[in-house]
């Protein structure tokens, strides 16, 4: 059952939400700006934008994922009712920031989706999506967006974010743990990990963990792609707590 936190925040508008992000960010001297909607709120145009960037991004994921390629589910997914998103437009190298229909003309660059949500009795900013389109990765946009979620959810009194994430998605893995995400005590096989810890924070010689859950965020040792093969489930469930305002 939802938290009045909760009800609260799925009651925002757009503009409540966009008040406590900033409007815009400048990477590499170029402008991007912010634009906040519902999933349903979003035009034809922009759902086919954001549809392009995260086919093209995950694709070939999905495909080798026990997820499967599902388009209908997925996009049913991406533009629920309750979900929120921040879209960032640009490059602009000089445009009039005021000009609302210039800014609504720049490409689509990246986007976050999220919804606020109760989860194992916590109110979490969950992140369905973080997509940055391929040209724009590595430039600090996805490390910018999950701030403004971070943000948002700290706003609207959540508790913490969380997200899924596979784990052969190595790059988003490491993006994740950069931004101080450890594996959430939901995820998968994380108590059985757990376990396996001796008191010393080492696993116990011999032992091969059968878990789904990794160690790091724990012993702070492995990397989360550290596969065992013995796995079976293909994701990780991560999160961060998030501080008292
Ligand atoms: C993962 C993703 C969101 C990261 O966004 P980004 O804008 O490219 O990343 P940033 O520039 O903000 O990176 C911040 C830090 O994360 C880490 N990082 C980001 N991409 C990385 C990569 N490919 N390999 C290793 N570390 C990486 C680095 O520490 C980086 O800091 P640095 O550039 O100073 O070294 C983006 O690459 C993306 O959209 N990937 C495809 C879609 C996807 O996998 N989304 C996540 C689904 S769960």
């Amino acid at each position: 059952m939802s938290s009045r936190a909760v009800k609260r925040a799925n009651k925002a508008t757009p503009s409540d939400i966009g008040r406590s992000i900033s409007p815009s960010v400048t990477v590499d001297g170029s402008s991007f700006f912010h634009q906040v909607s519902t999933g349903p709120g979003l035009s034809v145009a922009e759902r086919e934008a954001v549809w392009q960037i995260f086919e093209d991004n995950m694709k070939g994921l999905y495909m080798d994922s026990a997820f499967g390629w599902d388009p209908p589910a997925k996009r049913a997914e991406l533009f629920h009712f309750l979900s929120r998103y921040i879209l960032v437009r640009g490059p602009s190298a000089g445009c009039d920031s005021s000009a609302e229909n210039v800014k609504s003309a720049l490409p689509l660059a990246a986007y976050v989706s999220f919804r606020f949500e109760p989860e194992a009795g916590q109110d979490v900013i969950y992140c369905y999506e973080l997509q940055v389109s391929r040209a724009a990765q590595r430039h600090g946009l996805g490390k910018h967006l999950m701030q403004q979620v971070y943000n948002v959810g700290q706003r609207w009194r959540m508790q913490k974010v969380m997200l899924t994430v596979l784990k052969a998605n190595v790059a988003a893995n490491r993006f994740y743990e950069s931004q101080g995400f450890v594996i959430d005590p939901t995820s998968p096989g994380y108590a059985e990990r757990v376990e396996v810890i001796q008191t010393d924070g080492e696993p116990d010689e011999g032992e091969n963990s059968t878990s789904c859950g990794e160690t790091a965020g724990i012993d702070g040792d492995d990397s989360w792609e550290d596969e065992d093969e013995a796995d079976e489930c293909d994701y990780h469930i991560l999160s961060k707590a998030m501080r008292e305002p």
